[in-house]
């Protein structure tokens, strides 16, 4: 009977589906993420591995599998975490859950647009805290999105999703850089290519939708931070390293910019020193795709993809490992 170890409990569709379809499944039921020599040793011997981003997938954990391992599926779409060169040499096939996250995640980062223009978070607090004596004209004055310029940084799946919302539903003018452009997505949803430097120029908001490679890491330095307005806002709801947030916490303090919504951050699960000091931010942690249909459609996504590749057939959602 092939095995599969899951390195996390996850929503439970995914697992009742490898249940159902013969495997012995095992669930690590360690309360956080699975430390290395664990790991490693309870992936002895399976056939399959359904992980998190949390886990570093390379080959040392491949090795303490054994030569029977066939598929290691990502509960993520982003693969940041996996040494796919590894996974190549090893013969073991890749997968993630593209698709299924988009609207929530472009739901998460529009959240967070608004956080920050309406000034949800700064005026919970102020409720909560006892401070709200009566109305007043000039109490947390935010700003409108009607009319303003968002900058898409990445137009992959989920960067077009924001667009779409964006462009009719909120009537922002919208510009986008990535490394291909997409015509097609231009005419139909009124986009203006750019270059970097020119987006972050012109910019009121600017929100991050690109993988992380070695090319996008700290793609917003503090170099890129001086070229925004300094009445932008910056939202990352991609992978931390893509921003320095050593120079964002600066560029905060110093009224460079106006503020920044993160769901991700370089070194989680910690910040930057002096981070969560700044009034003008919104923090998450790291739930841009934290709903409960999102995660159950990524739990049967990865539950599928291994079904697939143990029955011998092609996975639906493969990495491309060169
Ligand atoms: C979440 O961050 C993902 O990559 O799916
Ligand atoms: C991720 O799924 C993306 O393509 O934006």
């Amino acid at each position: 009977m092939s095995k599969v170890f899951v390195t996390r409990v996850i929503p439970d569709a995914g697992i009742k589906m490898l249940k159902e379809a013969g495997f012995e499944v095992e669930v690590s039921d360690f309360d956080g993420v699975l430390p290395r020599k664990q790991l490693l040793e309870r992936v002895r011997g399976v056939d399959a591995i359904l992980f998190l981003l949390t886990d570093k997938m390379d080959a040392e954990v491949m090795k303490a599998a054994g030569p029977q391992l066939k598929i290691i599926a990502n509960y993520a779409v982003g693969i940041d975490n996996i040494n796919l060169k590894d996974a190549a040499s090893h013969n073991v096939i890749v997968t993630n859950t593209p698709g299924v996250l988009t609207e929530s995640v472009a739901e998460h980062a529009m959240a967070l647009i608004f956080a920050l223009a309406h000034r949800i978070v700064e005026s919970d607090q102020y409720m909560r805290d006892g401070k709200y004596v009566g109305w007043a004209p000039m109490l947390f004055l935010g700003n409108d999105l009607v009319g303003k310029t968002l900058g898409l940084v990445g137009l992959g799946r989920i960067g077009e999703a924001v667009a779409k919302r964006m462009t009719d539903g909120f009537e922002m003018k919208i510009l986008y850089y990535d490394v291909r452009r997409n015509e097609e997505a231009e005419q139909k949803y009124k986009l203006e290519y750019r270059d970097l430097e020119s987006l972050l120029k012109d910019s009121d908001f600017v929100s991050i939708h690109v993988p992380l490679t070695p090319e996008t890491k700290h793609l917003i330095n503090a170099e890129r931070l001086k070229m925004m307005k300094k009445t932008a806002y910056l939202i990352n709801t991609s992978r931390g390293p893509v921003v320095d947030e050593t120079a964002l916490v600066e560029a905060l303090k110093s009224g460079e910019i106006k503020g920044a919504a993160l769901d991700v951050y370089e070194q989680e699960p910690k910040m930057a020193p002096g981070l969560a000091e700044l009034p003008n931010t919104v923090l998450t942690p790291h739930t841009a795709s934290a709903t409960e249909e999102t995660r159950g459609a990524m739990s049967e996504l990865a539950a599928k993809n291994i079904i697939a590749v143990l029955n011998g057939e092609a996975p639906i959602t493969p990495v491309k490992l060169q």
